[in-house]
This record gives C-alpha cells, sequence and structure tokens, in this order.
C-alpha cells in the first residue's frame, strides 16, 4: 500500500497545488493524508482548507489549526528570539482575522490522530500512526537529534510495535530513522521548508511485504505566486524571505529563483 503524506502546508497554495500535481504523476498511490497546519503564514488560508476539502484529504490538526479552532490566546509555535516571536503573533492574528466561520469550524473539528491498517482491521499487520508533532501533543518538536529513548517512548504511547510507523512534521525538516523495528518518518513541509530547500516536500510511505520504504520527492512552485502575494498582504514582508531561503540563512541555503 502506497500512502502520499503531506505536512504543513501552512496556507500556500502554490506549493499545495504543485504536490498535488506531483502526486498525481505517482503511481499507485491509494491514499493522500495531510498531517497538519493547513494555516499560518501565507495568505489562502481559506482556499488551502476549501482544496482540501473538495478533494476529502483526511488529516490531523496541527498546533495551528487547534489553536486557531479554538480561539487559544497563541499558535502554539516555538520562538528563537523576540523578532520571531513578533512575527509568529502576527501571523497568528492575520490568519485569525481572515479565516471564514466555514474554516473555523473545519479546523477545530480535525481529529487529533489517525490510524491506517494496510491489510485492513480484520487482520493482523503493521500499523502506521499519523499525528501532527507527537503522539501526546501538537506542539512538541520531534527532531531528528532526540535520542532512541524519546522515540521509543514515543512509541510506547502510540501503542506502536515493530513494524509500525510513526509519522509527522511540525518541526519542517523532514528526517527517517529506524529505532527498535519502529519507523519514525517526519515528512518535512509542503508550504513552508525550514531545511534550507526551498522547493514542496512530501513523503511517499510504502507498506507491504517487503517491510516500509519511504520516499522524499521535492518538487518546484510557482514561489513568485506566493512572495507576491505576501507582499501585496499585511502579513510580514520576512515571510516571503523565509520560503525563498528554505527558512535558513542565505549563506546556508539554496535559494529559489527570483
Ligand atoms: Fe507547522
Amino acid at each position: 500500500m502506497r500512502y502520499a503524506l503531506i505536512s504543513d502546508i501552512h496556507a500556500n497554495q502554490p506549493a499545495l497545488e504543485a504536490v498535488l500535481a506531483s502526486i498525481g504523476r505517482q503511481a499507485d498511490v491509494a491514499a493522500i493524508y495531510h498531517l497538519g497546519d493547513l494555516v499560518g503564514y501565507a495568505p489562502w488560508p481559506n482556499e488551502t482548507v476549501k482544496l482540501i476539502q473538495e478533494l476529502a484529504i483526511p488529516g490531523v490538526a496541527g498546533n495551528y489549526d487547534s489553536t486557531v479552532g479554538t480561539d487559544y490566546k497563541h499558535c502554539g509555535c516555538r520562538y528563537e528570539d523576540p523578532l520571531q516571536e513578533e512575527l509568529s503573533h502576527a501571523s497568528y492574528s492575520w490568519t485569525r482575522r481572515h479565516i471564514s466561520p466555514e474554516t473555523k469550524a473545519f479546523l477545530a473539528g480535525l481529529p487529533f490522530r489517525i490510524d491506517l491498517l494496510p491489510n485492513g482491521g480484520h487482520a493482523g499487520g503493521p500499523r502506521v500512526v499519523l499525528v501532527h508533532a507527537s503522539p501526546t501533543l501538537n506542539t512538541l518538536y520531534w527532531t531528528e537529534d532526540r535520542d532512541d529513548d524519546f522515540c521509543l517512548k514515543m512509541a510506547q504511547l502510540a501503542g506502536a510495535k515493530r513494524g509500525d510507523t510513526i509519522a509527522f512534521g511540525h518541526t519542517h525538516i523532514p528526517w527517517h530513522r529506524e529505532v527498535g523495528g519502529i519507523h519514525f518518518v517526519n515528512t518535512g513541509s509542503v508550504g513552508r521548508p525550514k531545511d534550507g530547500d526551498w522547493r514542496a516536500g512530501y513523503v511517499v510511505l510504502e507498506v507491504g511485504s517487503g517491510g516500509v520504504q519511504v520516499e522524499y520527492v521535492r518538487v518546484e512552485y510557482a514561489i513568485t505566486r506566493t512572495v507576491s502575494a505576501i507582499l501585496r498582504s499585511d502579513l510580514p514582508d520576512a515571510f516571503a524571505e523565509f520560503l525563498r531561503l528554505g527558512g535558513r540563512m542565505p549563506s546556508d541555503a539554496d535559494v529559489s529563483p527570483t
């Protein structure tokens, strides 16, 4: 069974469209799931949610979705410095002011977790657990440098066993590791990568008799559309530059074409 997993779209409609087109060219993808953070930082929250709804793509609640959906005081994002904190608050308040009641209701109704059983629920076999950030909280940053014990603790909390997979996003930096026969897959981000590569990212996860295969795909998209829409909007201009640099300093980034 092959699944396409898309996470952290963050209202970047051109990136989502490019990823969906790329998935359409993949062979034998049985289903697409999103791992949350549909909105925030870019100017198309309603359009992004509408597209997800129209295509009936199931998925889980990211921290941005659940905080916007429940009128929480902030987005549950981590800030490294006062400037980041200010920008984060600007994005959150912009998003809350611009989402429709329908979008808000949809975000509030997203489930925390989805389990996939590729062999069917009537038979034993591997399980794929989909969450936004971790099995306990959708705000926890599960980065690649977490040690094996942390991964195994998360697996235990999720009820995952040898042969299972836990897939998540949230950090916007893709990684895959196997610990104790359990696969931990961070899918990276469709609409706001932070690994120095501006292109939209997603994962094709294959679960079958040969075990678990993880394919990372990066897709060029019409980033100039997103950049100019951000600059035209009253979102902070810094969000446009962030996308062009893939969330890194210029010296450490594969910068997008202008
Ligand atoms: Fe995110």
